[in-house]
């Protein structure tokens, strides 16, 4: 199959720390891989260049065919909009809607809300009854199916999950787990998962290293 996601030779520093010194990665459509490192190793700095939330200084992002690293501002928040679904540690809904309407933005962003779809992913997520609390009124693992439902609500190719176990218990955290790759499987996206834990990096069918900068299998 082909790359759906290439980066060649990404460099990205902050003032004079330079946190990745020359990034090569190759990424198969529907692949689902995962990249372990320490703290500080630069994890979601990668992530981010690859979702379009910041430009490399040096070297090149392709997503199917586009060099998103070149895209001018208002492309790349579109690219990030329509391709990208982001899971985070801390779920990062916003707190002052409805369930209902944190599911509900990706769509309202690009102007095709569809009730039907948010009530069909609600029912996926085992989250009936639900739609109408705040975040602040679920479970941590209830948060993270709402930031689940969120990601995939708009159908982008490409999910990021930056250590989306981060912060639940074990049991949830495996729940999460077997959630994410059973929907990724299901609809084909392509997975880059961000974790430190070995355990949860074997839902992967590829895991990547990254230290001092650099990335090795
Ligand atoms: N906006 C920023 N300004 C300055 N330095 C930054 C910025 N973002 C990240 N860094 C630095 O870049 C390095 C990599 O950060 P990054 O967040 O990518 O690490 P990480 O591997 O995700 O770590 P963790 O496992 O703790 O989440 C760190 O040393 C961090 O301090
Ligand atoms: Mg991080």
């Amino acid at each position: 199959m082909e790359d759906m996601i290439k980066l060649e030779k990404v460099e990205k520093y902050y003032g004079d720390h330079k946190v990745l010194r020359g990034v090569d990665l190759a990424v198969k459509r529907g692949e689902f891989i995962s990249i372990m490192g320490s703290s500080g190793s630069g994890k979601s700095t990668l992530l981010n260049l690859i979702g379009g939330m910041d430009r490399p200084e040096k070297g090149k992002i392709v997503v199917d065919g586009e060099t998103v690293s070149s895209l001018p501002d208002e492309k790349l928040t579109l690219y990030r909009r329509t391709r990208i679904g982001f899971i985070f540690q801390f779920f990062n809904l916003l707190p002052n809607i409805t369930v209902f309407e944190n599911i509900s933005m990706p769509l309202l962003l690009q102007g095709t809300e569809n009730d039907e779809k948010v009530i069909a992913y609600i029912n996926r997520m085992g989250l009936q009854g639900k739609e109408e609390l705040a975040p602040y009124q679920l479970s941590g693992g209830e948060q993270q199916r709402v930031a689940i439902a969120r990601a995939l609500i708009h159908d982008p190719g490409i999910i990021l999950a930056d250590e989306p176990t981060g912060s639940l218990d074990s049991e949830t955290g495996g729940k999460i787990m077997d959630l994410i790759s059973g929907l990724a499987e299901e609809t084909r996206k392509t997975v880059i998962l961000v974790t430190h834990e070995s355990y949860i990096s074997e839902y992967a069918q590829r895991i990547i290293r990254i230290k001092d900068g650099i990335l090795s299998e």
